[in-house]
């Protein structure tokens, strides 16, 4: 595992929507494994002004997302479907919407959407890049401790830490969903490249356990030392922690 410190959100953020923009550069039918979050809030804006002053055609770029909240329907104003609307795709008209996916959170038979997500994936994938954000918790997507490393896409139980963590975005705690449909770990790890972006001093110690504790189910997170292509992207504030502490 490459761990880079980029010194901060600024930095980090260009760096990683340069990678992405090269790879949808040089591979017009590339296949993106996208994440959603605050930290990929400024990865999509840079992205999306590099996508248009070089005229990239996005017509044969396919994305998956890692995750959708349960119940929430796709034009639910907190849902990763208007996120990922607001952040990046409305910002080029050339993404086209049958290349995009996303599970459908108000599906009427959830782990039936999940397990065609799951094909789909299989089918048209694997990711040629899977970025990533990580939890305070060391969850990627919305596979919280102990989720097997075994997991494909499926319902999931969202912590009670998860469940505080995204509160901020709803009006009450109350108004967040329990359960997401969340690619699994074994999904996740299909993809050929993975870049996951850590920043600020709450992800500290999920960074510090990725690097240096065990590879095991309860930091989900630390299955991504068994694979060959990950590079971890981190700010000053965690890595000065990491080099302490
Ligand atoms: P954040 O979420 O970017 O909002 O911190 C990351 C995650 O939970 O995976």
């Amino acid at each position: 595992m490459n761990v880079i410190n980029l010194k901060n959100q600024t930095i980090a953020s260009q760096y990683l929507a340069t990678e992405l923009l090269k790879q949808l550069k040089t591979k017009p039918n590339t296949v993106l494994g996208l994440a959603t979050g605050g930290t990929m809030i400024d990865v999509y804006k840079y992205l999306s002004e590099l996508l248009n002053i070089n005229q990239i055609d996005l017509s044969r770029v396919v994305t998956f997302n890692l995750d959708e909240y349960v119940g929430l329907a796709p034009d639910h104003k907190q849902s990763y479907h208007v996120y990922m609307n607001e952040h990046l795709f409305k910002h080029n008209d050339s993404w086209q919407k049958n290349n995009i996916h996303l599970p459908m959170g108000n599906a009427k038979d959830v782990v039936q959407e999940s397990r065609t997500y799951e094909q789909l994936l299989c089918d048209i994938g694997p990711a040629d890049i899977q970025i990533l954000g990580i939890g305070e918790n060391g969850h990627i997507g919305f596979n919280e401790p102990y989720t097997s490393f075994d997991s494909v896409t499926s319902v999931v139980d969202l912590a009670p830490s998860t469940i505080k963590a995204n509160s901020k975005h709803f009006e009450t705690i109350e108004n967040v969903p329990k359960q997401a449909i969340s690619m699994g770990l074994s999904s996740i790890m299909r993809a050929k490249r993975i870049i996951l972006l850590a920043l600020g001093e709450h992800k500290q110690y999920a960074i510090k356990q990725l690097l240096e504790g065990d590879i095991s189910e309860s930091l989900p997170a630390s299955i991504l030392r068994q694979h060959a292509n990950v590079e971890v992207i981190v700010d000053d504030e965690i890595f000065q922690f990491n080099k302490y502490h």
